[in-house]
């Protein structure tokens, strides 16, 4: 496993409780706790696909977005070890708002309507031609916060300035209304999986206040959401796209992340990743019954077909994020948490970790996100419940958290 998130801490859990050998690079306290860790920079092909060879791996399994846009499942396929995750040249779905936004439009995916921009005088005629609300995207990773959603132009020109300034062009689009879904597929590049919606919580601040994050919680199931979401995603989103890119010659393997927006105008895609969503992932893998590690190798081997289909519990997860002091700003690390061991203990409870890392005998806070609490019950409010009890045992100074996930006027 390639990762330091709770994202990864989650996937070390599933393939563990299967019986399957993991290790992690570099990993965090947490999945330290669970499986041997290597301090091995994710970001470097080369050192990734040393230690997989050294460790004999059946499989690499790469977690975040970045090491993939840097081409580290090349790196590791070229050592002749089967990797989950994309190549670099596939990921672009994810790293370029501008190549989703074309392979979208030929493979007839429904999307808000881009207009691409590389200077503020076109930026603002953009933002003149679509109007209100103003949609403006980084063309580049980051982290989810290179999106600005506002009524104020000077706001919204301010950050394509900001954008241009760094170098990158930006994506001007059309607002979507509506509740937004999380839907994940695994795929070879040909056959197509689609696992269960989830819903992220985006905004730092209770009520959907505040700036966005890389997101503070989640829930799944989805009790609101249409019967047919799976299968009309699947039709006109998921395969379509899988079939795009293979007709370009770069397949997609690994995890399609489809962000969607439910809107008064029916399904549209708001964003591609090109891995698994934190913290969705969380929630989904908790509630999968049958072994993960079966989806993520007939995605490597391109034998997916051959896979049974995953096998999913009538119950609930929620995760909620707790967050360091001055998250998403400026976040502070350093701070040392307590109570960990009896939140993770509570029925029900898992204690992921994400931006942590020992000093001493203490555990400390050393990210932004820096743990995701997951509850699982029979029903969204006995998961919602749990996940709140474990993370009322968490102390951390300064630290934060939403109040409102899967809550039933949010849900
Ligand atoms: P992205 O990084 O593209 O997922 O954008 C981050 C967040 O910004 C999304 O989850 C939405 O909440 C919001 N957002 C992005 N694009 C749009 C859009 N076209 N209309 C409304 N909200 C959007
Ligand atoms: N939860 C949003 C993401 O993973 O991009």
């Amino acid at each position: 496993m390639v990762g330091s998130g709770a994202r990864e801490h989650a996937l070390v859990r599933a393939l563990l409780s299967t019986g399957v050998e993991v290790a992690c690079a570099p990993g965090n306290v947490g999945i330290s706790q669970d499986a041997l860790t290597y301090p091995v920079d994710a970001l470097d092909g080369s050192a990734v696909a040393v230690l997989a060879v050294d460790l004999g791996a059946d499989l690499v399994v790469i977690g975040p977005e970045a090491p993939l846009v840097a081409g580290v499942a090349d790196a590791v396929r070229a050592a002749g070890i089967a990797c989950f995750g994309p190549s670099a040249e596939a990921a672009r779905l994810e790293g370029s708002k501008a190549f989703a936004k074309e392979v979208m439009a030929a493979a007839g995916v429904p999307t808000a309507r881009p207009i691409v921009c590389v200077s503020v005088d076109a930026a603002a005629a953009a933002l003149d031609e679509l109007g209100a609300p103003y949609v403006v995207k980084d063309d580049g990773l980051a982290a989810g916060k290179g999106v600005v959603v506002t009524e104020d132009r000077e706001e919204a020109l301010a950050h394509a300035a900001a954008c241009f300034e760094s170098g990158h062009p930006v994506v001007i689009e059309e607002y979507l209304d509506g509740p937004e879904v999380s839907l994940f597929a695994i795929t070879d590049g040909v056959t197509v999986v689609p696992l269960q919606p989830a819903q992220d919580f985006k905004r730092v601040g209770d009520g959907d206040t505040g700036p966005n994050t890389g997101g503070m919680g989640a829930y799944s199931p989805l009790p609101w959401a249409p019967a047919d979401l799976v299968d009309e995603t699947m039709r006109t989103v998921l395969q379509p796209t899988i079939d795009e890119m293979r007709r370009r010659g770069t397949p997609f393997r690994g995890l399609l992340y489809a962000g969607l927006a439910l809107t008064s105008r029916g399904l549209r895609v708001v964003e591609f990743n090109a891995r698994f969503g934190d913290p969705e992932t969380q929630v989904v893998l908790a509630r999968l019954e049958s072994p993960l590690v079966d989806l993520l190798m007939g995605s490597a081997t391109g034998t997916l077909a051959d896979v049974a289909p995953p096998i999913w519990s009538d119950g609930a997860a929620v995760t909620v994020v707790v967050a360091a002091e001055g998250y998403p700003e400026s976040p502070v690390a350093g701070g040392v948490i307590e109570g960990l061991a009896d939140a993770d203990a509570l029925d029900g409870v898992d204690v992921l970790h994400a931006g942590t890392r020992a000093e001493g005998d203490d555990i400390v806070a050393s990210g932004g996100r820096v743990l995701s609490v997951v509850g699982r019950g029979a029903t969204l409010t006995e998961a919602r419940g749990r996940a709140y009890a474990g993370v009322d045992l968490i102390r951390l100074p300064g630290s934060h958290h939403r109040r409102d996930i899967a809550q039933p006027h949010s849900v």
